[in-house]
């Protein structure tokens, strides 16, 4: 039997019930695979790597060592969702890094979107690598490797992608999940207790805020960007549109217009509102977003956030535009 092929009978998860049986069986799997071993995990606080942690932690407790490294790109909130979520309620064992010197500071004065992206994901890797070798007695790697990346690549996630590790950092594979689909791996978070609000994410790319801060990075434009996007998704599932919106967040561009405020005037970035509707997100068209909330956002955002002194909507669809700016 071809073990990275979801069985015909297999019933899909869409009840606490079934997330419950699921959770029980692979329990055992795990128990049985990995024994009094120890497992390691890189914990990012996304939705697939989140949820295997919670059923790392039921099956082996202690024995998982899930490592959160904290890029400095994470949204507003992110990483503390993380400790609070897993070192203090699960009781987990994490390794939590503050990479955000060593990521900013070789990000700095680059401007190519992939280079960036390269940067990102290698330095990625070489934190992992080097808090792995630090722990001693590893055997056992856990990914949140889901279905749709077994149908759709060669099963190894395209960013936080522990298979690019060195060849003497090989380990065998823990990959509970690997079965589901993205609304069961919800329904098994949401059985597993983890928070509504984590298990709901919307999809976050693997370089995080390093792509909506478009161009070189600076800290103070990565801080506007950041808070000016917290705003973004407060107003959007106050109003209810989490709820129908696929994904939406702030861009804010290596470019400063003329503003005013206090009768002076001074220059500021844009903040670029991103708000689209998808399936499988080759294609994508634009949320109607009414007027009046994105009057308030506008305000919030231009009063509340340092450096933004204008907010633009952005109305193009997937495609002429990508989702993401860079
Ligand atoms: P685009 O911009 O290509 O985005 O229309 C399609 C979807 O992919 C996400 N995305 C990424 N995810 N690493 C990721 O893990 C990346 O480098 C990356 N670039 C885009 C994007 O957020 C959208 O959901």
């Amino acid at each position: 039997m071809d073990e990275n092929k979801r069985p015909d009978t297999m019933e899909r998860i869409t009840t606490k019930a079934l997330a419950d049986a699921f959770i029980e069986k692979e329990v055992k799997k795990v128990r049985q695979q990995v024994g009094d071993k120890k497992v390691l995990l890189a914990l990012s606080g996304g939705v697939d790597s989140s949820v295997v942690a919670a059923l790392l932690i039921k099956a082996i407790g202690k024995q998982l060592v899930s490592v959160h490294v904290n890029h400095g790109l994470m949204r507003k909130g992110e990483s503390e969702q993380v400790i609070e979520v897993f070192e203090k309620q699960l009781g987990a064992n994490l390794v939590y890094v503050d990479a955000t010197d060593r990521f900013l500071g070789l990000l700095a004065g680059v401007s190519e979107p992939e280079r960036k992206r390269k940067i990102i994901g290698g330095e990625f890797i070489k934190v992992f690598d080097e808090e792995a070798r630090k722990l001693s007695g590893i055997e056992f790697l856990a990914q949140g490797t889901i279905y749709p990346d077994i149908l759709e690549s060669d099963g190894v996630k395209a960013h936080h992608n522990v298979g690019g590790l060195p060849e003497d950092m090989q380990f065998e594979l823990v990959e509970p999940i690997k079965l589901l689909y993205k609304d069961e791996v919800r329904v098994v978070g949401e059985a597993l207790g983890l928070p509504h609000s984590m298990v709901y994410r919307q999809p976050f790319p693997g370089p995080g805020l390093g792509v909506r801060c478009l161009g070189a990075i600076t800290r103070d434009r990565l801080e506007a960007l950041r808070e000016a996007d917290a705003i973004l998704r407060e107003e959007f599932d106050g109003a209810g549109l989490n709820k129908t919106v696929w994904q939406y967040f702030i861009a804010v561009p290596d470019v400063k217009s003329v503003g005013v405020k206090d009768g002076k005037r001074y220059e500021g970035w844009p903040a670029i509102i991103r708000a689209v509707n998808t399936t499988d997100a080759m294609s994508a068209t634009i949320e109607e977003i009414p007027y009046v909330l994105l009057h308030k956002i506008t305000a919030r955002i231009t009063a509340e956030v340092n450096g933004i002194n204008r907010v633009l909507y952005d109305l193009t669809p997937k495609p002429v535009g990508t989702i993401e700016w860079e």
